[in-house]
């Protein structure tokens, strides 16, 4: 939302929320360098609460969550001061996109603004505004294999 309220930053727009949604899948987070916890007001005593960073492998509050969950050994109601970080570390990651784009770099060209090629390849059959025979029509900016097998091996 937050990307489309602004003008589309010589064309990127798209690929700022693409790029954005691959970073919040695949990158340990949040972010826990002194600089970074300086740099939002906290301190290493905080940090303790959030435990271990971690991989969503997902786009979904849940499986991130989870995952965490998972690497630090604490239970969901604690998610507290590692919830905040994970806003401020995708902030700062927008932030620094958006002024990527705004400089002139064409995100779009970038492997990291798409999904996987697997997920590409499941997306020409079951495309937005086509589809391969009976294929159902998808539009999601998700990994595929994370929810569903497929279904040709
Ligand atoms: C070559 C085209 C093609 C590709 C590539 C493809 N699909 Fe499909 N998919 C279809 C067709 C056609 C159907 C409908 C099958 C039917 O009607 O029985 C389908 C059906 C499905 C279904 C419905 C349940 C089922 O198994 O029939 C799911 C879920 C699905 N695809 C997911 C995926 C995923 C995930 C990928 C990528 C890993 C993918 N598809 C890649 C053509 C494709
Ligand atoms: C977060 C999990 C998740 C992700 C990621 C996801 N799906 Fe799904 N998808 C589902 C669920 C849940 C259903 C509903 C299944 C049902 O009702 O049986 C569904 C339904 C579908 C269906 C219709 C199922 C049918 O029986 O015809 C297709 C086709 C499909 N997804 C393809 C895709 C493709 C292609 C992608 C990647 C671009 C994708 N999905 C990403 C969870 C997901």
């Amino acid at each position: 939302m937050l990307v489309n309220v602004l003008d589309d930053i010589h064309g990127q727009n798209s690929a700022v929320v693409g790029t954005s949604f691959r970073f919040y899948e695949n990158a340990l987070l949040p972010y826990q360098s002194d600089e970074f916890v300086a740099g939002i007001g906290s301190n290493a005593e905080q940090t303790l609460a959030v435990g271990s960073p971690s991989v969503a492998n997902s786009v979904l509050c849940h499986p991130s969550i989870s995952n965490w969950s998972k690497a630090s050994g604490k239970p969901f109601a604690q998610k507290g001061e590692r919830c905040k970080r994970l806003s401020a570390s995708l902030t700062l990651y927008l932030v620094e996109l958006l002024n990527r784009a705004y400089a002139g770099e064409q995100l779009s060209a970038l492997p990291e603004s798409k999904p996987s090629l697997e997920a590409q390849n499941c997306q020409s059959c079951h495309g937005v505004s086509e589809t391969m025979a009976t294929a159902s029509s998808v539009k999601t900016d998700m990994e595929c294999t994370v929810c569903h097998s497929g279904h040709f091996n």
